[in-house]
């Protein structure tokens, strides 16, 4: 598999907006079915608040051998200072540990890759992309509980579980709080 990674930032987003969204719904077609947090519409809301933030990177990966088929993409941006990303931790850490700056942590909000493209190293690469020459010290993710395997694979690539969280968002599951040191 050759895969063409590209780089897009908050002023191709609207632009983009139409593929994400595309993928959205097949890659998560069947989760919909059950899981109010996984529907288009909520998805597209949180991808138009994180994208209209002017740190906002997306990674998104073509495969050369099929036309160059769309496989998958990542996105996420810095946290502001006193992001609310931390306001549902649940696990009571050091302050210190959530003390935002605006230039400390990279937040890795969407990681996703069609069915044909699992297992391939291409939910990798995007990761890496993604993350690769960032200037911040650390990254964060959030983990569905219900998904130990994907926990399992983000602490294959050197992430650690920080504690519980759960968004003050309607109908949002309980995550792991991950960290993934950059330097
Ligand atoms: C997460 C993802 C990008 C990883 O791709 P990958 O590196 O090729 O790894 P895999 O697809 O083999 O996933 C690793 C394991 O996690 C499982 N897994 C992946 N996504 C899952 C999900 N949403 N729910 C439950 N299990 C999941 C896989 O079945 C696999 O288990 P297996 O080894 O028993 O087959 C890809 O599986 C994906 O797009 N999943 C759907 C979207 C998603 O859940 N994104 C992560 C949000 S935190």
């Amino acid at each position: 598999m050759s895969l063409d990674i590209r780089h897009y930032d908050h002023h191709q987003a609207a632009g983009l907006r139409p593929l994400l969204i595309d993928l959205y719904a097949e890659i998560y077609q069947q989760a919909a079915e059950t899981d109010p947090f996984a529907t288009v519409d909520r998805f597209a809301q949180g991808l138009d608040g994180w994208s209209s933030r002017p740190g906002w990177t997306c990674t998104v990966g073509y495969d050369h051998a099929y036309d160059m088929q769309p496989v998958g993409y990542a996105y996420g941006a810095p946290l502001p200072e006193n992001a609310r990303w931390w306001g549902g931790l649940l696990t009571p850490v050091d302050p210190a540990v959530t003390e935002e700056s605006g230039q400390r942590t990279y937040a890795l909000s969407e990681l996703m890759v069609r069915p044909p493209w699992r297992k391939t190293g291409a939910a990798r690469q995007l990761h890496d992309a993604l993350l690769t020459h960032r200037p911040e010290e650390r990254a964060t993710l959030l983990v569905d509980q219900n998904h130990p395997k994907v926990r399992a694979l983000y602490e294959s690539w050197g992430w650690t579980v920080l504690g519980d969280l759960r968004p003050r968002i309607e109908n949002a599951p309980l995550f792991h709080a991950m960290l993934l040191p950059l330097r």
